[in-house]
C-alpha cells in the first residue's frame, strides 16, 4: 500500500455583492459593452468583496466548508497552503490569519504566489507533504480580492476579475499505488520568468515604484495560454498512462470562455462535461478551480471515481496541470 492524497471536501465563497458587465462599465464610466466583454470573454457578472472584506476573510468562509464536507475538525489540521496575489498585508500570511480565523492552532500555515496558478501549485505542494508522511490532513486555498488590484480606467483588464474564495481538504488515504486510486494522480508545475512582463502586479510590498495594479498584454497571454494549457495537460495524462477518453471532468482555470472551450475540445469532451463558473464569477485567479471543484461537488456533478483534470496559467508566467480521482 502507498499513501495517496484524496481530496475530501471543498468549499467555495462568493461575496454578495453581484456586479452585470453592464453596471460595472456604468460604476466606472468605461466605454465598453455587455456584448463585447461577453463575446470575447463569456462573463456576465462577477462578485465583488465590501469594502472591509480579506482574503482572510473568504478563504476562511470557503476552509469552514470543505472541512465540514470533508468532516475534518480544524485541530485535525496539519498545513494550510493559501495561494494569493491580494494576501492582506506581506505578513502575517493570509494563511496565518485563517489559522486563526477557523481555530486550527496546530501546524503550519503559509501563503504562495503563483498567480492563477496558485491553487495547481499548491496542490503539488499538499500531495507531495502527504506522500512523504509529514502531513494527513492540508488544507489549500485560493483566495483573491482582486477588485483592489484592478484599473478601473483600463477596460482592457477591469472588466476580467472578480473576488472570491475556494477550497479543498486533502486527506493523507491508503492507496494500491495504481491510476484506479482515488486520489491526486500527479501535479505538473512549471514557469518562465522571460514572460514576467505580459501579466503583472506594477509595485506593492518590496517594490521600487508602481501603483500596485494588475497590468495585461491580453493577446499574448492568450497565445502562451493557448499552447501551455495543451502541452501540460498532455504532460499529465501520458506521466500516468492515461488518455483524454479516461477524463470525466475537466475543471480549468476560469479566464476566457474561448480557452475553456478550446481545452474541452483539446481532451474530446462535450461541453457539459467541463465545468464552467466564469460567466458567473470571471476570473477569480488563485480561487478560480477550487470554486468550480465546490460547484460541481455540492451539485453532484463531479461523482466518486470520476478522473478530473485541472489546469491553470498565469503571471510569471506560471502554468500547471494536477489530475485527481475523487
Ligand atoms: N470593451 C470594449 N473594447 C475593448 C475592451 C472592452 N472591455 N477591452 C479592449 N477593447 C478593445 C481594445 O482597445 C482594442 O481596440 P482597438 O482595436 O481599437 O485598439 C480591441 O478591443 C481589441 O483588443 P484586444 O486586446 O486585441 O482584444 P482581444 O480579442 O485580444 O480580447 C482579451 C482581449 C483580454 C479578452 C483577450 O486577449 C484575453 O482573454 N486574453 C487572455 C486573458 C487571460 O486569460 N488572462 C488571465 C490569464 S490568468
Amino acid at each position: 500500500m502507498v499513501l495517496r492524497a484524496m481530496i475530501a471536501g471543498c468549499g467555495g465563497y462568493l461575496p454578495e455583492r453581484r456586479l452585470s458587465n453592464d453596471e460595472l462599465a456604468a460604476l466606472h464610466g468605461l466605454d465598453t459593452s455587455d456584448t463585447w466583454i461577453r463575446e470575447r470573454t463569456g462573463i456576465r457578472y462577477r462578485h465583488m468583496a465590501a469594502p472591509g472584506e480579506t482574503a482572510s476573510d473568504m478563504g476562511a468562509a470557503a476552509a469552514r466548508e470543505a472541512l465540514a464536507m470533508a468532516g475534518v475538525g480544524a485541530a485535525e489540521v496539519d498545513a494550510i497552503l493559501v495561494a494569493t496575489s491580494t494576501p492582506d498585508s506581506a505578513f502575517p500570511a493570509t494563511a496565518v490569519r485563517i489559522q486563526a480565523k477557523i481555530g486550527a492552532n496546530g501546524g503550519f500555515a503559509f501563503d504562495l504566489a503563483a498567480a492563477c496558478t496558485g491553487f495547481v501549485y499548491a496542490l503539488g505542494i499538499a500531495d507531495s507533504l502527504i506522500r512523504t508522511g509529514q502531513a494527513r490532513n492540508v488544507l489549500v486555498i485560493g483566495t483573491e480580492v482582486y477588485s483592489r488590484i484592478l484599473d478601473w480606467t483600463d477596460r482592457g483588464t477591469c472588466v476580467l476579475f472578480g473576488d472570491g474564495a475556494g477550497a479543498v481538504l486533502v486527506r493523507a488515504g491508503e492507496a494500491a499505488g495504481t491510476t484506479a486510486d482515488r486520489g491526486i494522480l500527479s501535479c505538473h508545475m512549471h514557469s518562465d520568468g522571460r514572460f514576467g512582463d505580459i501579466l503583472q502586479i506594477e509595485g506593492g510590498a518590496g517594490s521600487t515604484g508602481g501603483a500596485g495594479l494588475l497590468r495585461m498584454a491580453g493577446k499574448e497571454v492568450f497565445r502562451h495560454a493557448v499552447t501551455k494549457l495543451a502541452a501540460v495537460v498532455d504532460e499529465a495524462l501520458t506521466a500516468n498512462g492515461l488518455g483524454h477518453e479516461d477524463v470525466r471532468w475537466l475543471v480549468p482555470h476560469q479566464a476566457n470562455l474561448r480557452i475553456i472551450e478550446a481545452m474541452g475540445r483539446k481532451l474530446h469532451l462535450p461541453t457539459e462535461r467541463v465545468v464552467v463558473t466564469v460567466d458567473r464569477h470571471a476570473n477569480t485567479s488563485a480561487a478560480s478551480i477550487p470554486l468550480a471543484l465546490a460547484e460541481a461537488r455540492r451539485d453532484g456533478r463531479i461523482g466518486a471515481g470520476d478522473l478530473v483534470v485541472m489546469e491553470a496559467i498565469g503571471g510569471g508566467l506560471t502554468w500547471g496541470a494536477a489530475l485527481a480521482r475523487f
